[in-house]
């Protein structure tokens, strides 16, 4: 362009036209090339890249951070990198346009994986002055001290791809660095991958950093382990600084307000460093700063005042900072602020009405506070609120209209407080989170919910809806993962048959619904992981097709309080939960799945012994199969099989025979019931290694032996029921000095 901008002043502008024109059709043609002589990569460049390419090797879960719903996606940017071809062509690969040196290489997000050792072939790209390996998986190597060898270096990006050793000292040596990025994030990692180490700063590199650093204008150390660093250094970072990030550095002492100083700071973020005391500043100076953050780190100072410098605020976090009183009205003066964050921490009183001044405001989180009041009824301000986030509070009154009628909204939670009264229809569309559980709301649910096709949550448990909701209506909720009515006055039907599925539910709680069928809608899941049909008036035995969801995902079933039927199975090999009291069931006990730990089938019409193959769960720490009408002898190996269990509840049953004597230590027993069965026999004394026995109920049986004094000993016992057997001889004190320490109820009756 600057060429034809020369041409201008010469030609005729239709001439003009027609040569740009003709140079743009040409624009790859050696006719053009030879024009604009521009020139290729040098071989010795080409051949560096090639054998850096070859040292790595490429692992799809390398870039696994890397999210196109973040706006960065990754891709195999080396599958260009072909022998006998430019390499300034290549992707990732940016060559200077006078000289055709390699002076920029992105490689980030590249599924990268393996080693650069400092013989790596990259060092020899001096020319380089960005370089981008961000989101890779080197994090078996070090950061080699040759990365501070690059004379013109402007960026260095190693964002989440090295994690272990120091940052070498070395890298103070580029001088002429804008940014910095060595930042990690803290995030949960997929099973399969390894987890980082620390990456380490030490007080030297950040001396020296910040002594020949001096025009940098980035520095990303997120997440590096700085905890034994004197942070007073970042104080002598040039005055060029915009973005100073130091999350999760594990960092203490205290920080001078000085660092609000930098004239040019936009961003400063200080977050998760619990042991850091920061020094607000003062309100005399009108700050830069854009970005601030400082959830979870000690403050110090006049938080009111502060925030009245800080005008041109675009985003504010102060989460878990231990603030109390009230929210202070000065925030109402940052009119630009888009994103505020005031969560987890003590602030009393009522939200502001100021508030309505932030009109800027996309985000607002106010949740796990203690907030009183109504929700001030702000006409027409906050309507780009995207997020709206206040449960947790002691918030009261209705909810005002204009919280339905914001056009953008996303995200609305309101969970846990005191709301009462109706809830209006909801404009916005693009709804993706309704989150109401736990207040008094009442009346219907607004039809206007079922046409939320972003829907994913939606809880409204814990209210007083009540409505008769027909399931069909659910059928455009194709985007549901969490779906929770229970514990309403709702009356769930199925009355015109669902012939459609919610694919993506993992959980769906519907107890006391007034349910009389399985929804329908849940046929064919393979990803449903809780489901609570509990407290529902459903009939009859379990359909075929419900022995089939999902199979492989579900961790919590619970049917319990219903009127279901027939015989049991547990096809979902991977349940922890499995309750299904109080019901009609029948036949044999069904051994549960092998990691399970929670096991209820009391009050049902279960018949036969229970097989000694329950002894292979060894998860298991509640067995009730009270109320039923199993009989035999009770498997020995239920008492030593597994140091977790603590609850085994089988009142009221046929078993007959005695009890057995495998109580081992340790014996995590808490609560021991075989009250109302035909037990004979005299009692283990190995009962006496159940050191944690609460509940010992063995009433009604045809138990024989003398009193059991040992039983003093027990520490926790509160509950000890012995009546109705034939226990001879005398309830006398051993010599314990606090016989039956926390007994609370005894029924001794021999
Ligand atoms: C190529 O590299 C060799 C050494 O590896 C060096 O001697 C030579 O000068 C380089 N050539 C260019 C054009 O950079
Ligand atoms: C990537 O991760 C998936 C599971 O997360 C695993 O099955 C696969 O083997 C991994 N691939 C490589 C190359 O490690
Ligand atoms: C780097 O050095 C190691 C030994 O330390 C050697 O095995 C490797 O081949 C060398 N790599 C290159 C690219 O020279
Ligand atoms: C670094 O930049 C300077 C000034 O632009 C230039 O003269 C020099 O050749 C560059 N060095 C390298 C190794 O590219
Ligand atoms: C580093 O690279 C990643 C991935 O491209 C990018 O998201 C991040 O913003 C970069 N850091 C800086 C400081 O530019
Ligand atoms: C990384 O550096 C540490 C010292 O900071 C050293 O102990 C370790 O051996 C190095 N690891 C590798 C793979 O070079
Ligand atoms: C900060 O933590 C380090 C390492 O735990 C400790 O040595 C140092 O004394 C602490 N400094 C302050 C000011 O608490
Ligand atoms: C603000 O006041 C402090 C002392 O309270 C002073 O050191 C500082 O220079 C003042 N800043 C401005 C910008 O006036
Ligand atoms: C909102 O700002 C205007 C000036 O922009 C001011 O007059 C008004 O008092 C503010 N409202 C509240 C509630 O603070
Ligand atoms: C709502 O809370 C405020 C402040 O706690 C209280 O004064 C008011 O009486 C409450 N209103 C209702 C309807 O409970
Ligand atoms: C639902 O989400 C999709 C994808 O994010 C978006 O394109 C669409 O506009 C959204 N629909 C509504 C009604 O907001
Ligand atoms: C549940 O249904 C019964 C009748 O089947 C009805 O009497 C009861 O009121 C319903 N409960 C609710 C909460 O709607």
């Amino acid at each position: 362009m600057g060429k034809l901008r020369f041409f201008l002043g010469n030609y005729q502008f239709f001439s003009l036209l027609l040569f740009y024109l003709y140079s743009q059709a040409f624009i790859s043609s050696s006719f053009t090339n030879s024009l604009i002589e521009r020139p290729t990569c040098s071989h010795n460049e080409s051949q560096a890249l090639l054998q850096f390419k070859q040292t790595l090797f490429f692992d799809c879960n390398a870039s696994f951070l890397c999210n196109p719903n973040y706006g960065i996606a990754a891709f195999l940017k080396t599958d260009s990198w072909k022998e006998d071809t430019d390499c300034c062509s290549w992707e990732g690969v940016t060559c200077d346009s006078d000289t055709g040196r390699v002076i920029g290489l992105d490689l980030s997000c590249s599924w990268l994986c393996g080693t650069i050792p400092s013989n790596s072939s990259l060092f020899f790209l001096q020319h380089l002055k960005r370089l981008n390996l961000a989101f890779n998986n080197f994090r078996q190597s070090n950061i080699s001290a040759k990365f501070g060898q690059f004379p013109n270096l402007t960026h260095l990006n190693l964002s989440n791809s090295f994690s272990s050793g120091q940052v070498p000292s070395e890298i103070s040596h580029l001088s002429k660095l804008v940014s910095l990025d060595l930042s990690r994030f803290s995030l949960p990692f997929p099973s399969d991958q390894e987890p980082f180490n620390e990456l380490k700063l030490e007080t030297t590199t950040l001396k020296r950093l910040a002594l020949n650093f001096s025009r940098v204008k980035e520095l990303f150390l997120d997440g590096i382990d700085m905890c034994s660093v004197d942070h007073g250094y970042l104080m002598n970072l040039s005055s060029s600084l915009t973005s100073l990030s130091l999350v999760d550095c594990g960092l203490n002492g205290t920080i001078s307000d000085r660092i609000f100083r930098f004239p040019n700071l936009k961003l400063l973020k200080l977050g998760k460093n619990p042991e850091l005391v920061v020094y607000l500043p003062k309100s005399n100076g009108t700050s830069t700063l854009e970005i601030l953050d400082l959830k979870q780190t000690v403050l110090v100072g006049d938080l009111s005042g502060s925030i009245r410098g800080l005008k041109s605020l675009k985003s504010l976090n102060l989460a878990s900072c231990d603030l109390n009183g009230s929210i202070p009205t000065s925030l109402a003066n940052l009119s630009q602020l888009v994103v505020l964050e005031l969560p987890d921490n003590n602030f009393s009183g009522w939200i502001p009405a100021s508030f309505a001044n932030l009109t800027e405001l996309q985000h607002l989180d106010l949740s796990y506070n203690g907030l009183e009041g109504t929700i001030p009824p702000f006409a027409n301000g906050l309507s780009k609120l995207v997020c709206l986030l206040l449960p947790s509070n002691l918030l009261n009154g209705t909810i005002p209209p204009w919280v339905f009628n914001l056009p953008s909204l996303k995200l609305l939670s309101l969970a846990n407080n005191r709301f009462i009264g109706h809830i209006s229809e909801f404009q916005s569309k693009s709804l993706s989170i309704i989150y109401f559980k736990n207040n008094m709301l009442q009346g219907h649910i607004p039809r206007s919910i079922f046409q939320l096709v972003n829907l994913t949550v939606l809880d409204l448990s814990l209210n007083n809806f009540s409505d008769s909701v027909e399931l069909d209506m659910f059928s455009e909720l194709q985007n549901l993962e969490f779906l929770d009515l229970s514990h309403n006055s709702l009356s769930l039907s199925t009355k015109n048959g669902v012939n459609f599925a919610l694919n993506k539910l993992h959980f769906l709680s519907l107890s006391s619904c007034n349910l009389t069928e399985f929804p329908n809608f849940l046929r064919g899941s393979k990803v449903l992981t809780i489901l609570d049909l509990s407290k529902n008036i459903i009939r009859g035995p379990i359909p075929q097709w419900m022995w089939k969801v999902g199979k492989e995902s579900l961790l919590h079933l619970y049917l319990d309080h219903n009127s279901l039927t027939g015989p049991v199975q547990f096809p979902w090999k991977n349940a922890l939960t499995l309750y299904l009291q109080s019901n009609r069931f029948q036949g044999v006990l069904p051994i549960p799945p092998v990691q399970t730990s929670f096991f209820s089938i009391a009050n049902n019409y279960m018949t036969g012994e229970i097989s000694s193959s329950i002894c292979n769960i060894s998860s298991l720490r509640i067995i009730d199969a009270s109320h039923n009408n199993l009989s035999g002898k009770i498997p020995s190996c239920l008492f030593n099989f597994s140091n977790t269990l603590s609850v085994l509840d089988l009142r009221a049953n046929g078993f007959h025979g005695t009890i057995p004597t495998t109580f081992v230590e340790p014996c995590s027993l808490e609560n021991l019931n075989f009250h109302g069965n035909q037990m004979e026999g005299p009692l283990p004394r190995s009962l006496a290694n159940c050191r944690n026995l609460q509940v010992l109920d063995l009433g009604s049986n045809k138990l024989s032996d003398t009193f059991p004094n040992w039983l003093e000993t027990l520490p926790m016992l509160q509950v000890l029921v012995l009546s109705s057997n034939k226990f001879h001889g005398f309830v006398n004190n051993s010599g314990a000095r606090l016989p039956f320490p926390k007994l609370r109820l005894g029924t001794l009756k021999i």
